[in-house]
């Protein structure tokens, strides 16, 4: 393992029986606190598309607002949010998507993209990546070109990363 990676995960905390039952909930928001891991993180889940003049990040509610507008800032990009259902104040395109502990719906603005305009997806995690599948299909309706999907935590026992790359999406990951 990395010395990156080392850092992230001692930033992580976890949380049994969180938001359910047998759910061990990874918790970023001590990494977030945490100002050299924050930083740390963002570089690198950055630095592969410095330069390649990407249009848009796309970040998904709730915690991919907070990777995704420091990334957006420095890969002088704009920021798209993807919302739960009911936030945003425009048309929307909208999706039902399924996850590790429910089920719901997400949202994003009509006129959030050009057709072919490049975008990063980002979100803290993928798990059963039900929650990134749904938003690449909001992406993909919009006709954005989706570079890549990135997420600080990957948990691979739940196959959310096979299921983005067998749709056709580059999936980068900081730690698993
Ligand atoms: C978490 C996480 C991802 C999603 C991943 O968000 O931030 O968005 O679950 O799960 P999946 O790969 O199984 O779909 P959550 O739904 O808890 O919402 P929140 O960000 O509003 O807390
Ligand atoms: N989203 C889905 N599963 C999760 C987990 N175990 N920890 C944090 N967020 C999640």
């Amino acid at each position: 393992m990395s010395d990156l990676q080392s850092e992230l995960m001692a930033s992580i905390r976890t949380i049994p029986d969180y938001p359910k039952p047998g759910i061990l909930f990874r918790d970023i928001t001590t990494l977030l606190g945490a100002p050299r891991a924050f930083r740390r993180a963002v570089d690198e889940l950055v630095h592969p598309y410095a330069g390649l003049r990407v249009a848009k990040v796309a970040g998904i509610e709730a915690r991919g607002f907070i990777l995704g507008g420091a990334m957006a800032h420095q890969l002088s990009a704009g920021f798209v949010p993807i919302r739960k259902k009911g936030k945003l104040p425009h048309e929307t395109v909208s999706v039902a998507y399924s996850l590790e502990y429910g089920v719901d719906e997400m949202e994003m603005h009509k006129d959030a993209f050009l057709p072919g305009e490049s975008v990063i997806l980002v979100d803290d995690l993928i798990a059963t990546g039900g929650t990134a599948e749904g938003a690449v299909k909001l992406l993909r309706k919009m006709g954005a070109d989706i570079v890549a999907a990135c997420f600080v935590i990957d948990l691979p026992d739940l196959g959310g990363r096979k299921k983005l790359e067998d749709l056709g999406v580059s999936v980068r990951t900081l730690i698993s």
